[in-house]
């Protein structure tokens, strides 16, 4: 019985994982699988309820379980805290690194329906599907960092760019093996032409293409793929990446489908996997059943995929939400002239019946 440890969290938190859940349900009603749902505390509600936005027990109950489905969390009620107790801060980052998250995958798909919410003219953007893995923990935002005053007296910062083979490798594999389940193609993206991270990028990653002969491998530079990313989106199947280029693509590649209530996210690569769309806990928003649950519904058919082994069931969501988008259901975020507007609970509703 798979064990699923659900995190709603903070602002529309609450309202989304409720619909990813049903979506789960209805995926074990239709192939006879029974999830165990459990349910824990974290971020602002977390501090609120005991003090810390990473309880013990939350802690333990990730490690327990078989995979994670957190909503978002954060919110202006907790932005004054001290860092080690705001929700972001003292949750969210603790817990990918303790949790050895050092991947994350961030598909962008466009869905035809809503070809016209795209900010790419639609014989651009049609057929784009690409999924961006971008390294996780390390790279710049891991390595040390340093001011100091130098001689003329001015300050310096210094930030350390640090990539082990062992730490490209890992994530290389990750992405070939990804490849060989769609359209067989990696491209990954460096700045091997001024940064020695990059040439050894470049090095490991080579060599593992010769492991991965069915998988076509290209490389291109960051700045070459900014812009290729919004010329031709289609060319692209398989992104791999460092963490900070990582981190840059996957918001250009996001926008590209639409509404980041569409995007979903999966962090993996420790025993746990964690899954959460990729916005936040929209406090403009929360308790107006407003939010789009897509993108966690979304994040739920990944963790069948990645987590579970279970594609049919992650295809049987996906083709669900493109069903109920074909059909002309809208939440306000992809609201367009002629659709149906629906709730939060309305939409999970639509998926789970068309699942
Ligand atoms: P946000 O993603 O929460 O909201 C940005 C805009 O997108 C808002 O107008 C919001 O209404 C809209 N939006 C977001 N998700 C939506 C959905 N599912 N359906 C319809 N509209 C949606 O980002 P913002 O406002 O910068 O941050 C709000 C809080 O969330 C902050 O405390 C921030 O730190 C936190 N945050 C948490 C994340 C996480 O838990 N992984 C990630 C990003 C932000
Ligand atoms: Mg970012």
């Amino acid at each position: 019985m798979p064990d699923v440890l659900l995190l709603p969290g903070d602002g529309i938190g609450a309202e989304i994982v409720p619909e990813a859940v049903k979506a789960l349900k209805a995926v074990g009603k239709r192939y006879q699988i029974r999830f165990r749902f459990r349910e824990a505390l974290i971020g602002g509600a977390a501090y609120d309820a005991c003090g810390h936005p990473l309880p013990e027990e939350t802690l333990r109950l990730c490690e327990e379980s078989d995979a994670i489905l957190l909503g978002a969390i954060g919110g202006p009620k907790w932005d004054n805290l001290p860092v080690e107790l705001r929700p972001e801060m003292g949750a969210l980052l603790p817990l990918r690194k303790k949790l050895g998250l050092y991947a994350n995958i961030r598909p962008a798909l466009l869905f035809p329906a809503l070809i016209e919410a795209s900010p790419l003219k639609p014989e651009i953007v049609s057929g784009m599907d690409l999924v961006v893995v971008r390294e996780l923990t390390g790279g710049l935002y891991f390595g040390t960092k340093k001011r100091e005053f130098v001689d003329n007296g001015d300050e310096q910062a210094i930030d350390t760019l640090v990539y082990r083979t062992g730490e490209i490798e890992r994530i290389g594999r990750l992405a070939f093996q990804m490849a060989r389940k769609r359209r067989k193609k990696v491209t990954s993206v460096d700045k091997a032409n001024v940064l020695e991270s990059s040439r050894l990028w470049r090095d490991v990653i080579t060599g593992l293409g010769r492991e991965y002969p069915d998988v076509q491998l290209e490389h291109m530079y960051v700045d070459n793929c900014s812009m290729q990313l919004v010329r031709r989106p289609t060319q692209f199947d398989v992104i791999v990446t460092e963490n900070t280029f990582g981190d840059i693509l996957t918001d250009e590649a996001s926008i590209l489908t639409g509404s980041i209530g569409m995007l979903a996210s999966a962090s993996i690569g420790g025993k746990v996997a964690l899954y959460e769309p990729a916005h936040g806990s929209a406090p403009d928003i929360a308790g107006q059943q407003k939010a789009n649950p897509l993108a966690t519904i979304l994040s739920a058919a990944l963790m069948l995929r990645l987590s579970f082994g279970m594609e049919e069931g992650a295809q049987a969501i996906e083709a669900a939400v493109r069903q109920v988008l074909d059909e002309g259901y809208r939440t306000a975020d992809i609201m367009q002239p002629g659709k149906r507007q629906v709730t939060t609970a309305a939409m999970g509703d639509l998926v789970a019946d068309r699942i």
